[in-house]
């Protein structure tokens, strides 16, 4: 078959292919918004929502108490109103990429609850206040779940227990009531710990009445240990709080599929189509599984950790190795599993 490549005019367009079931998306970073580059070209043809992989974190936010650096977030805030095209705002609160001012005095003691949570509201009242009506979808806490089920213990936990996540949401609404406020983390098909303890700690919020409109579902999958009706068992208990909660939206937030295991040692695993027809069997039934949530108006977007397999972050972690997590290859070529994916739409 002749290569075809995501940002030729003939090229199927993943967005096109899926929009009467969901949106669908990219993790990206400012640089990939040149207007004559080739990601420019794919990023618009291919997606309609969007994520900064990294600069709207608050370590590069909010570095300093007082300092604030808005340049990289505010491109994108444009390039989202010149296009029209939806943004996602990763993250507000999150024990990864946070500077750790927030949690420590001038004597290098914990903060307070008192003062951890008052600065936690300046920061998201900056920072959602800013992007009103522009950022639609904000991921108001990341991975505050063990895998082991749990809360994390975080210094945001250890400080002010589920405190701190309950009012990280109301001040979200409070500065943007229109945008979507989501509980975004990983391995929720993968760990039935973890997916209960996230569906009972949902149910909790909506009991109590934070504002929460849905879970984000990272899923970093795997080829060979990611186990299809797992995964789909634990997705139905998020489902399930629809009973309590109708209009609860699911979004894949961070899609990607490694070829290799977390702990596999290897240098470079070799891409052969027997290893390419398993991943695209595995994208494909993933696939017509988000149809189906679609169809019941549960999903409301699919978003890819990454444009293509050439800048992945599972090229970099957890070692270095070349790797194919996506449906679009190295030079953006459209691989064999994008058009078998796409293939399930009718
Ligand atoms: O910016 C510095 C640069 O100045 C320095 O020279 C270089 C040296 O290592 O590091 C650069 O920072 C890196 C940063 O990405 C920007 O490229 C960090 O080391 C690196 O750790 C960081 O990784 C990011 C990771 O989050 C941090 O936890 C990945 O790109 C990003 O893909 C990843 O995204 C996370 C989501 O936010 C949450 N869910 C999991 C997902 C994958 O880990």
């Amino acid at each position: 078959m002749e290569k075809m490549y995501a940002y030729e005019p003939s090229a199927p367009s993943l967005t096109e292919v899926f929009s009467k079931y969901f949106k669908v998306g990219a993790a990206i970073n400012s640089w990939n918004l040149e207007k004559d580059s080739r990601e420019y070209a794919v990023l618009t043809k291919q997606f309609d929502v969007f994520t900064l992989e990294n600069e709207s974190k608050p370590e590069p936010t909010h570095p300093e108490p007082d300092r604030w650096v808005f340049d990289r977030v505010d491109r994108f805030a444009a390039f989202g109103e010149e296009t029209g095209k939806t943004l996602r705002g990763h993250t507000l609160v999150w024990h990864g990429q946070c500077p750790m001012w927030f949690f420590f005095d001038e004597n290098k003691q914990l903060v307070t609850e008192e003062v951890l949570i008052s600065r936690m509201k300046d920061h998201i009242r900056t920072v959602v206040g800013r992007y009103k009506g522009k950022i639609a979808v904000w991921d108001v806490v990341n991975e505050v779940i063990r895998d082991e089920g749990g809360m994390r213990e975080s210094l945001w936990y250890k400080i002010a227990g589920t405190n701190y996540i309950k009012e990280a949401f109301r001040t979200a609404r409070e500065a943007d009531p229109s945008a979507r406020l989501i509980i975004n983390d990983y391995n929720l098909e993968s760990s039935d710990a973890k997916a209960d303890t996230m569906a009972a700690f949902v149910r909790e919020m909506i009991e109590d009445g934070v504002p929460v409109d849905g879970i984000g579902l990272q899923m970093h999958l795997n080829l060979f240990d990611t186990d299809m009706d797992k995964l789909r068992r634990n997705v139905r208990k998020f489902t399930a709080l629809r009973e309590i909660k109708p209009d609860l939206m699911l979004e894949v937030t961070e899609l990607d599929m490694s070829c290799y295991l977390w702990a596999d040692e290897s240098t470079d695993v070799e891409w052969t189509d027997e290893l390419h027809e398993q991943f695209s069997a595995k994208y494909t039934e993933l696939f017509r599984f988000y149809v189906e949530l679609a169809e019941e108006g549960v999903l409301d977007s699919v978003v890819f950790w990454g444009l293509d397999d050439g800048h992945s972050w599972l090229n970099g972690f957890p070692r270095r190795h070349k790797n194919y997590p996506l449906l679009i290859g190295r030079d953006f070529e459209l691989k064999k599993a994008f058009f078998n994916v796409t293939g399930i739409v009718k």
